[in-house]
């Protein structure tokens, strides 16, 4: 879809906020300025879309941002604007207030609301941002590596206590759905098992005798971790403890996984894809999503990119495999 240079643009962030998102809107006003496009932030998402809430980024309104978790803009997850009349309000929103282009920060499901938005002339760009590192058009996405970090932080300190007590830990780590921060915090923080939906699980075998068979090498304590949404770590953590006889906790990491401010990479992806996103509407271009590959940043059609799937490395899963004994 084109259209022609915009004179202003929106910036919103939607679904589960990501470090990083705060650097990307930083990146997206300040290089929409460079270039005289005025940028209006909305925020609350899309249903601050659906309000008219907007407020004037100016230079100073991003500074001191680069360092911040969450997001400045505010987030939501918002049902109006699945909705075709939720979708045409939001347009008429655009209309009033000049939006001549608008960039969307968030997940797939953010995504799919862009595409209705380009659809219906306001052209529109995604930027992926999400921890769950689920979408399958770009290698990474903004916030991925700090809540990997987070995740990390979090095991070895459970390695410590668990070292202490000759225990066994049972973490839970988001991912809606999609194994990606639990295998590979499983890799960087040594799990002794790691379950995701992707891979074929079998408690006895893969947790059980495993942990026996190490115990009889003289190790004592245990690192099990499990992606969300698979099964209750509390009720694993009691079958564990009755079946091998280490003492068992669990620990759901829930939404600190969220926070804190972003990893030097994240930064450095979201200026990346924030500028670029800028260089795509500033041609007129909507209708595309941006995406880093092999540490490339480039660009690509929404739909293309919502119609690819992305499965759990099986190179990482092998390593995983290998390693974790
Ligand atoms: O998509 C990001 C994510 O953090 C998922 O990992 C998790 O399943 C979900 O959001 C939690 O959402 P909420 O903030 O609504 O609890």
């Amino acid at each position: 879809m084109m259209n022609g240079k915009p004179k202003i643009i929106g910036v919103l962030t939607s679904g589960g906020d990501a470090p990083g998102m705060n650097a990307a809107v930083r990146a997206v006003v300040r290089t929409a300025i460079k270039r005289d496009i005025r940028v209006l932030g909305i925020t609350n998402g899309y249903n601050g879309l659906i309000n008219g809430e907007v407020i004037e980024m100016d230079l100073r309104k991003v500074s001191s941002l680069l360092h911040r978790g969450g997001t400045l803009l505010k987030t939501a997850r918002c049902k109006e604007f699945r909705t075709k009349e939720g979708q045409l309000k939001a347009y008429e929103v655009c209309k009033e207030m000049g939006i001549e282009g608008l960039v969307v920060i968030g997940g797939d499901g953010s995504f799919r609301g862009a595409k209705a938005l380009s659809d219906l002339g306001v052209p529109t760009v995604g930027i992926p941002g999400t921890i769950d590192n689920d979408i399958a058009s770009t290698d990474y996405t903004i916030g991925f590596y700090t809540a990997l970090n987070t995740v990390v932080d979090a095991i070895d300190r459970l390695r410590d206590t668990s070292e202490s007590h000759n225990r066994c830990s049972v973490v839970e780590v988001m991912g809606h759905g999609a194994g990606h921060l639990a295998l590979y915090s499983s890799i960087a923080g040594g799990g002794t098992s790691c379950w995701i939906n992707e891979v074929d699980f079998d408690v006895e075998k893969d947790i059980i005798q495993k942990m026996k068979r190490t115990l009889r090498t003289g190790k004592h304590n245990f690192v099990i971790i499990v992606s969300e949404g698979i099964t209750d770590i509390h009720a694993l953590a009691k079958e564990i403890e009755a079946k091998t006889g280490v003492e068992s906790r669990a620990t759901v990491l829930g939404h600190i996984q969220r926070g804190g401010s972003p990893a030097a990479y994240d930064r450095l992806l979201a200026s990346r894809m924030g500028y670029h996103a800028v260089e795509v509407l500033e041609q007129g271009i909507g209708d595309r999503v941006i995406v880093v590959r092999g540490d490339v940043i480039g660009d690509m059609d929404i739909t293309e990119a919502l119609n690819m799937t992305k499965k759990a490395d099986p190179i990482m899963i092998a390593i995983n495999e290998t390693i974790n004994i």
